[in-house]
């Protein structure tokens, strides 16, 4: 672990209310410490966190953006609408976007290079295989292939502030995690590929995250390991209690 950051995804779940009472009990029980933390919550609870965790070290993000500007793209949010909130972190390309809205490498690269472009907001980059990519040994190929996809035409300077959460599919929202040594080699991987990509340097600087059903449980054997530097995490982080034992793991 070298840039700790742990990050909640709240997918879809939870109203304002909730929203509110999470942060306040979040508020409670949480003090500074070097881990960044941060919560990725549906657009409309993003005003209601950001002015409850203001004057504290908790961030807030949202799950996704679009890559226009503006235009007819019914439904969709722009970059300039997330700036306006004053979020911090946006979710790029996780594996539900992936699977049911169609999201390709070529959008998620879009994406990413709107909001390097046009913010200061750091995208978390989602890559992950799925169980038969897995069963079949292709995870490294999946992911690598990702990775560069999305990263394509990405200058280092950029890319410095980026984080890659590395979700294996068949371990999100299953209850099955991956093994911490599973996690570090995949982890491993993809900060080889940003070496190849960059160097040395700059993939150091690169936030490099595991995500697939972290809990209070398990999540100080996976954060332990070399190369993982915090988690993101879905179902744990809905329960402050629970997602706070996870940042102090
Ligand atoms: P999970 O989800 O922790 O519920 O498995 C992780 C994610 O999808 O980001």
């Amino acid at each position: 672990m070298r840039n700790p950051f742990i990050a909640g995804n709240w997918k879809m779940y939870k109203n304002k209310k909730d929203a509110l009472a999470f942060a306040e009990e979040l508020k409670s029980i949480y003090s500074n410490s070097d881990i960044k933390v941060a919560i990725c919550a549906p657009y409309t609870q993003l005003d209601t966190l950001v002015s409850a965790f203001k004057g504290t070290n908790i961030k807030v993000g949202a799950q996704n953006v679009h890559y226009e500007s503006e235009g007819a793209y019914t439904g969709e949010v722009s970059l300039d609408m997330l700036k306006e909130i004053g979020i911090d972190y946006c979710i790029i390309g996780h594996s539900e976007r992936r699977t049911y809205f169609n999201e390709t490498d070529e959008s998620i690269n879009k994406k990413i290079k709107k909001i390097f472009l046009e913010s200061d907001i750091v995208p978390i980059l989602c890559v992950g295989e799925n169980l038969k990519e897995r069963e079949d040994g292709l995870q490294e190929i999946i992911v690598k292939n990702q990775l560069e996809k999305a990263l394509t035409n990405i200058n280092a300077d950029e890319v410095k502030k980026l984080v890659v959460a590395y979700e294996p599919i068949w371990a999100i929202g299953t209850g099955i995690t991956a093994t911490p040594e599973e996690a570090e080699i995949m982890c491993k991987l993809i900060r080889d590929t940003l070496t190849m990509l960059y160097d040395d340097e700059i993939s150091d600087l690169i936030t490099i995250q595991y995500g697939g059903s972290v809990k209070p449980s398990n999540a100080s054997d996976i954060m332990n390991m070399d190369e993982i530097d915090g988690a993101l995490v879905g179902g744990a982080s809905l329960n402050a209690q629970d997602f706070f034992e996870i940042i102090r793991f």
